[in-house]
Formats: C-alpha cells, structure tokens, sequence
C-alpha cells in the first residue's frame, strides 16, 4: 500500500483472565520476560519438554537465511513422543481420541495404548509396501482415527505425509501427489458428509491413474460403499490392521522433513510448505500447552477442524498428542442431523477446550443464541479462535453464548508456514480485547511495518512481518527455493535489499509492492496480511494486503468494514470488497448475511440497507460508508471457510466469475449474482 493502513474501528471492552485460572495456569506473565532476555535459550527449554535420543549441538543456524535449521545434531522421533512415551509413562489406558462419526452413535475410543498398537502396524505395513525413510506419502482421508495413525506411521519411519483434504477434486489431488512425487495414497472408501455415505475412492481412483510414482493405494473401509478395486488396491484391515503390533521406532535428525502441506492462497499453483521434525514439534507442543492452558489429566480437548489443513496437523495430531491430552475428533458437518450437534458433542463428553473458527462462530450466530442456551456448557473453560480475523461481535457472541462470559477466549494468529501459533493471548495472563489477536507469544517476534520496513507507532496500521526465526517456521517451499524467497522474504529487509529495483506499478493489484529496506539489514518474513496497532500496542488482525481496498486514497481493511457491519445487531455476517468506481478509485461493496430472526422482505430490506451504511459511516468514518450494501443467503467461502472476496469482486465489477474450483459451494455464486441483478444500485 502507498500509505499505511487506516485504523478506523476502536474498541474498548477488555476482559481479565478469571482469577482461578490465572493462578493455576501453565504460563504465567514471567515468560515473556524469560523470553525477551534470551529468546533462544527460551526455545530451548521448550524443546526439553520433548524426549530426543540425542541432544541438539547448537540451538538454531541462521547463518544462511532465509533457511533455518533448529536444534542442529538434535535427533528424535516424533510419534514415540507422541504415543509410546506417554504409555512408557504409565497413561496407555487414557483415552487419546473420543472419536464421533457424523451418524448418531457412531463412536469409537482410541487409547494411547490403541494408538501405539495401530500406529506400529502402519509402520511396520508401510515399510513392508517398500515406503523407507525421506519417501512421499499423499493422505486422502476422511476425520477418522486412521488419519492420525497414518500420519504418525509416517513420522515414525520418517516418509513425509502430504495431506490432501478430503473435499479436494481430482485435479487437486492429482497435481499434489505429482509435485511431491508420492509413492503411497492412503485413503478410504469414503466418509460421512450431511448425513450420507461421501466417496472418495473414485477420486482416488482418477487421480492415480494420471500419477505413475503411486506404487499402492491402501483403502480403509469406512462406510463399506462399492468401491472399484485395482492391481495397487489393498485393503487397510488386510495389511495394516494383520502386521506385526511390535515396531522399534529410529530417531531422526532434527532437520528431517516431517510432512509437506500444499497451500494455495486464493491464486497461483499450490505450494508444497515443507516442515521438519524437532523445532516444528518443539512449537506446536509448547503452544499447544501454553495458549490453552492444558492440562492433560483433567482437560478434554476439541478442534473442530479438518486434518487436512495444517490446524489439523498441528493442534489435532502433533501438539495435542505430544502433551498427551485426550481429545474429540468429530467426523462430519456442525449441522448433522441438527444445528445443536457441536453442543450436543460438549455436552456429552464434557469438552474444556474448544478450538474454532470465525466462520463457524458466525454461522453459529446466524442459526441463533437458543440452539447453543439449550446445552450444558458449563465443561468449557478456554476457547480458541483462528483462521480469519474474528469480528468484535462474533468473539462477544462466542463468549457470552458459549464461553457463558466465564471463559477466556484465544485468537491466535498463525499460518500454515509458521507451523505453530504465533500471536495470540496466553488465557492466564492476557487482559483480552474483543477482536484482537494482541501480543506475539513468548519467543516469537512480530511487528507491525510501513512500507519501508520502518516499524508504524502506536495508532498506526500496515504490514504484518516477523522479524526472527521461530522453530516451527516452514523450511522452503517443496522443489522451490527461489519462490520460497521471492514470497516471504523479498518484500522486506535484507531480502528485498537483494531484489532488483521493482517495475512500475500496473494498477490496483500491484499498488502495494515495493522494494524497501528496513529493521536494519535482517532478514524479514513478510506474513501477507495487514495489522494495525491500537493505542497499547496490541495488534490487530486486518486481512490479507491484496484485499485492501485504496478509496478516495486511504487504504481501508475489509476487516473493519466487516465488523462494523457485524458490530449491528441484524447481522450474522459480512464480506466487503472494494470495486472500481469513476470518482473514488475504488468504492467499498458490502455483502451482508442478516440474523436468523431479522425481516428482509421488500421495504424492509431497503430500509436495513440504508441504516446499515449509516451504521458502518457511524462507527468508521464517511471513508468507510459502503456505496452499495447487498442482502445476501450466503457467502462464497474456501473448503477451510475463508472468505474468497475475488468472487465477490468479480460480482461487483459486473465481471464473469474467475476460478471457482475452490470453492465450498458453487450454487452459493450463483444466488448471490442473481440477487445482485435485481437490485443494482442502492446509491
Ligand atoms: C492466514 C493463514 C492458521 C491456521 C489456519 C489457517 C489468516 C489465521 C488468523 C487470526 C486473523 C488469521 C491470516 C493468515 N488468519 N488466523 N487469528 N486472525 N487472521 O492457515 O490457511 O495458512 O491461513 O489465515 O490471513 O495469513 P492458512
């Protein structure tokens, strides 16, 4: 952006961490100064809460950034820190995973000692299939307890997993097992999805045939649909679940990769974000301690999401099951066969910990406070938010209508490449604000940069950066160094410094790059997405950097248009982007789903939209006042429940759609630009 970002919304609610738990919690306000006086050393004594077989020589290298190395001549092995030491410990009949299918009582329950045995026959199959240590294994599963065995069967004889989420097509599937050259598919016959019987074996099936390194695909029988059966074909229960139960894990070098996850942004080839074994699980299972607090003989653990994303990996797999915690991991949809079933799901197996995302706390919202009034809550005790910036009234919503104001709410910024969380509250210690990720954890450092890397005051908005290297961060992009440099390291700092001179700007997309040096001559990640400062110093959360809207020459978020739109009480939801108009620049469009319980039809709906522009110019600023506010069903989001303003852009600027393969639900477009064709303009 030309300028910094504007910081236009404020909020003053704030809420201390209740008094019991901050006086038992794991980490307490003295961590951060341990931390800021020797943050290396602070690493260190996270990753001793690990077992390695041999001591590390050196703590990190970072003699030739932008490639780090943590924990140099460290070795271990990730899945017995992760099953066999806690059933060495004396805990293998704790229960490790409360599993739930998606149909009623549909339930299984995974012991460590369970785990131990299953993920030693893995082992022991895939070795036996030929699969050896540094080999590619693609993941094709549904949320069953097999995903986590196969996962950690791969940790421990140290093939990498590449994750692929089960609601990807063919294509996406294929051309991830193609660029990581897989050798194995693990997958099943399918899933449960709203209700029925989803398969994935036919994808699998087209998939492979366009991917000559698949040797086999090994298939659990999951809902026991037809499948079509090939030469590579195995049946999990014929192999995996027959293997010998006895398996000796091997260390690894603390530099061996660990798994690949492909991350595709909204555009542009996926990008294959390669992670390794010791500073990646020294951070996630020190996070995963430290942010909510667990405490692994009483605590019941849930993170509503997908193993297929890396919230997955790290906060369902590595970090809880490092800790030793005993955790829920649900099968299907929040709304199967009812919109109470999370509820239902806390209630019956006492869940403390939730771990979700905005968009489901909004779709929440919009079902209506009495589906969740009609549980018992009372179990929870720390909530955690992530994957987008959680609105102000979206986070009051979650903590009055499911924390019942009594727990504390994490929103912790990370990404798929930085591994672990990053910002975000510690619910002992921080006095939390209502949409605010806050302060960098412990040993991490971020900052908040203008465009010449100059760091903005108090008050001030621009780009989110980190500013050291952190254990978890991702090791390279797979097979692609040069793009690993040129997407995180180029825009700022001494990576930039080394970049020719850039191009001359062409339009709005590009406004924002420029080669600027700053933060002295370090190294310095840039994240790609804004933040702001408030008056304290706390940090801001404001979306992605290409969604920033220029109007009338001042750089707005779509954040905080969004959650001025959410901050009124008949709405659930908002996307705003910004579309090219004559006299601004570009003009603010806002697409806004109304409250279950909220009257659209006709005048009304004229009337809302009216009230609900004063409403953003009201608390923003005339600046921010939408041109044009749309009442819509739905919003187009990302499988993982993102946002994808392109589309809404593409509707605004009158455009055909672009690129909608990732799209969650594509019937979703086309009731949005129909309602658009009705009521063009509502200037
Ligand atoms: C992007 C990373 C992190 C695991 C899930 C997503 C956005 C994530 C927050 C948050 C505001 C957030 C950012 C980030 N994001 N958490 N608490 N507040 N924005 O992983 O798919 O790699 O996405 O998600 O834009 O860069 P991912």
């Amino acid at each position: 952006m030309s300028k910094s970002l504007e910081n236009l919304y404020s909020e003053t609610r704030q809420f201390p961490p209740p008094e019991a738990l901050a006086a038992e919690a794991n980490v307490k306000a003295e961590a951060y100064e341990r931390a800021a006086a020797d943050r290396i050393g602070f690493w260190e004594e996270q990753a001793r809460r690990l077992t390695w077989s041999k001591q590390w020589d050196q703590a990190v290298d970072w003699s030739n950034p932008p490639f780090a190395k943590w924990f140099l001549g460290g070795e271990l092995n990730v899945a017995y820190n992760c099953v066999d030491r806690h059933v060495e410990a004396g805990h293998g009949d704790k229960v490790a995973i409360h599993w739930v299918g998606e149909p009623e009582d549909d339930t299984r329950t995974v012991t460590y000692n369970d785990l131990l045995k299953s993920v030693s026959q893995a082992a022991n199959a895939l070795t036996e299939l030929g699969v050896t240590a540094g080999d590619r294994v693609a993941i094709y599963l549904p949320m069953i307890p097999e995903a986590a065995v196969a996962m950690l069967a791969c940790a421990r004889i140290g093939a990498l997993h590449s994750v692929v989420f089960g609601g990807f097509s063919v294509d996406a599937l294929s051309t991830r097992i193609q660029d990581a050259d897989a050798k194995l598919v693990i997958t099943a016959d399918g899933g449960y999805r709203r209700g029925k019987p989803s398969a994935l074996k036919p994808t699998v099936d087209e998939a492979v045939a366009q991917c000559p390194s698949i040797e086999h695909v090994l298939v659990v029988r999951r809902t026991g649909q037809d499948v079509t059966w090939g030469e590579k074909d195995l049946w999990w229960h014929d192999t995996v679940e027959q293997a010998s139960p006895e398996h000796t894990p091997q260390a690894f070098d603390s530099e061996h990769p660990l798994f690949i996850l492909y991350t595709s942004g909204t555009t542009g080839k996926p990008k294959g974000i390669l992670h390794t074994t010791g500073g990646y699980l020294t951070q996630v299972s020190y996070t995963h301690n430290a942010v909510f607090d667990l405490k692994p003989e009483t605590d019941v653990y849930w993170c509503t999401a997908d193993i297929g994303w890396v919230t997955g990996h790290s906060y369902i797999v590595y970090g809880p099951l490092s800790n030793g915690a005993t955790q829920v991991m649900y099968e299907g949809t929040p709304d199967t066969p009812h919109k109470g079933r999370f509820w239902d799901i806390v209630d019956k197996y006492k869940v403390s910990i939730m771990y979700t995302a905005p968009t489901l706390i909004r779709t929440m919202m919009k079902w209506g406070d009495d589906i969740p009034a009609k549980y018992d809550l009372s179990s929870l005790r720390v909530l955690g938010s992530v994957g987008e910036p959680i609105n102000p009234e979206a986070w009051m919503w979650y903590r009055e209508n499911v924390g019942r104001e009594k727990s504390p709410i994490v929103d912790t910024w990370w990404q798929t490449e930085t591994g672990g969380i990053m910002i975000s509250p510690l619910p002992g210690v921080t006095a939390s604000k209502p949409g605010s990720a806050m302060t960098p954890l412990p040993g991490v450092s971020a900052d908040v940069v203008d465009d010449t890397a100059e760091p903005v005051p108090n008050g001030g908005g621009g780009f989110l950066v980190l500013t050291e290297p952190w254990p978890s961060m991702l090791r390279t992009i797979w097979g692609d160094d040069k793009r690993f440099i040129d997407t995180y390291w180029s825009r700022f700092g001494a990576g930039a410094a080394s970049q020719p001179a850039p191009g001359p700007s062409d339009g709005a997309e590009n406004q924002n790059r420029s080669a600027a040096q700053g933060h002295g001559d370090k190294w310095i990640y840039f994240a790609g997405d804004g933040a702001k400062k408030d008056d304290d110093g706390d940090l801001w959360l404001l979306g992605r950097v290409d969604d920033v809207m220029l109007v009338s020459g001042h750089n707005i978020s779509t954040t905080e248009v969004e959650s001025a739109l959410v901050s009124h009480p008949s709405v659930a939801e908002a996307a705003v982007v910004g579309a090219t108009d004559p006299t601004t620049g570009q003009a603010i469009v806002a697409f806004t789903i109304p409250r279950g319980n909220v009257d659209t039809a006709g005048d009304a709906g004229e009337e809302l939209i009216k009230e609900l522009r004063n409403h953003v110019a009201k608390k923003l600023g005339p600046i921010a006042k939408p041109r044009q506010i749309m009442l819509v069903p739905e919003l187009p989001k990302t499988r993982s429940g993102k946002i994808m303003r392109r589309l809404l852009k593409d509707v605004a600027e009158h455009r055909s759609l672009g690129d909608v393969t990732t799209l969650q639900d594509s019937a979703v477009m086309e009731l949005i630009s129909s309602g658009m064709k009705d009521r063009k303009s509502e200037d």
